[in-house]
């Protein structure tokens, strides 16, 4: 297990990651605060209209409960992660009635094709061995008409990026082109696909159409990168 993964892993990191570690890392990698993530979360997924929600890699449940606090009057949000620790902060701090967190890996996902309305993974892609089985599988899960949205490592396409990507190699994390994630979710069919890039981080978001309504080539944003 490298070292980024070992860290996840441990239940000092679950202790202080929703109130320290994640304000202040994500910052300094995004220039954006916790609040204007969590606004783009409820805006991305089309919360208001979602009653099945799937928070993939939820961490200490940071996003969980409070997207559960929007979801449509019967949702329901899942939080799923591989980290016992980080799944013991999520039950004692972001337990809800409308929140609830199942232990699994994001590369092989227990549930059903197209069971959820819409589905996140935050800050999390880079960490995982597989990322483009995971997104996959993602897109698997998502019913017809549903909302996909990531955010994930992005390095500029010039040689401070080649730098930052090796260097985060060293540590197991990946840095990711800019074509990777609209260019996968494009050939699965996905369509409104937006992406926007904030200082080492993009924001991803996508829609599956229902029947009839995929594919267009104009659903692909302009290239801002290279690919993984
Ligand atoms: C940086 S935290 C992100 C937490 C939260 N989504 C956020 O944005 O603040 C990354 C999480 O990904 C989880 N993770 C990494 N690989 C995973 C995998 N293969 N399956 C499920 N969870 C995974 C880790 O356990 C960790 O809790």
């Amino acid at each position: 297990m490298n070292l980024a993964r070992r860290t996840m892993n441990a239940p000092a990191l679950a202790a202080v990651y929703e109130r320290i570690w994640r304000p202040t890392v994500f910052y300094l990698a995004t220039g954006r605060t916790t609040d204007a993530d969590r606004r783009f979360a409820v805006e991305s997924l089309h919360l208001g209209t979602s009653r099945r929600v799937l928070d993939i890699a939820c961490g200490p449940g940071n996003f969980t409960r409070f997207l559960s606090e929007h979801v449509s009057a019967d949702g329901y949000v899942t939080g799923i992660d591989y980290s016992p620790p980080m799944l013991a902060r999520a039950l004692a701090d972001n337990a809800g009635p409308r929140a609830g967190y199942v232990r699994g890996d994001a590369r092989r996902l227990p549930f059903p094709d197209e069971s959820f309305d819409a589905i996140c993974c935050f800050g999390a892609l880079y960490l995982i061995p597989d990322p483009l089985v995971a997104a996959r599988e993602m897109i698997r899960v998502l019913a017809p008409g549903g909302r996909i949205a990531i955010t994930t490592s992005h390095r500029p396409d010039n040689p401070i990026g080649e730098l930052i990507r090796v260097t985060a190699a060293v540590s197991g994390l990946r840095m990711f082109g800019g074509r990777t994630f609209p260019d996968l979710f494009a050939a699965a069919g996905l369509v409104d696909i937006d992406q926007r890039v904030h200082r080492f981080f993009q924001y991803v978001t996508a829609t599956r159409p229902v029947a009839g309504t995929a594919g267009r080539a104009a659903d692909r944003p302009a290239a801002s990168g290279r690919g993984v």
